[in-house]
């Protein structure tokens, strides 16, 4: 089959069997290796994209559901405004995940961070149990996602500041 999708902003096409998983699409076909594979059975949490809003395990993904569809990986994400709100908190609390783990692991806090301004602690911990790395549930995470959702939310409201300061 043949389908057409937006890849990271861009309008694309892939033939193939319409069983073939997203994630070997994303490395084999477009070449973006920031899609970690683990376990290839929705375990592992190291393959997570956003489809859509929706964040997704693309080893679980086949080809046929793409269709019209928007699939954001981490190469698309670090474009964004909101990635620096998530590395900035990350550095300033000194994650040093892994390669493997870290492009699913920003992610995921996007996600969360994109339904929730003020994530607790609490959800924090829970929202991340499914990227299984060492930082997961760890003290150091939870500060980190809370720094950036405090990051991002002093960012916005200088937006609107400066919007308002600039009326006449
Ligand atoms: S590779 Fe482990 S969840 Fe997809």
């Amino acid at each position: 089959m043949k389908a057409r999708f937006i890849l990271n902003g861009e309008r694309v096409a892939v033939s193939c069997h319409p069983l073939r998983p997203l994630i070997e699409v994303l490395r084999s076909d477009f070449r973006l290796k920031g899609t970690k594979g683990g376990c290839g059975a929705g375990e592992c949490g190291n393959c997570l994209v956003f489809l859509d809003e929706l964040l997704v395990n693309s080893c679980l993904l086949p080809v046929y559901r793409l269709e019209g569809k928007r699939v954001t990986t981490i190469e698309g994400f670090v474009k964004t405004r909101e990635y620096l709100d998530i590395e900035k908190a990350f550095l300033a609390r000194d994650i040093l995940s892994c390669g493997l783990c870290t492009p699913s692991l920003i992610l995921a806090v996007e996600a969360l961070l994109a339904r929730r301004s003020s994530p607790t602690e609490k959800e924090i911990a829970a929202f991340l149990e499914g990227n299984l790395c060492s930082y997961s549930g760890s003290l150091q995470i939870i500060k980190a996602v809370s720094l950036a959702a405090e990051t991002r939310k002093r960012r916005r409201g200088d937006v609107k500041r400066h919007r308002t300061d600039a009326r006449p």
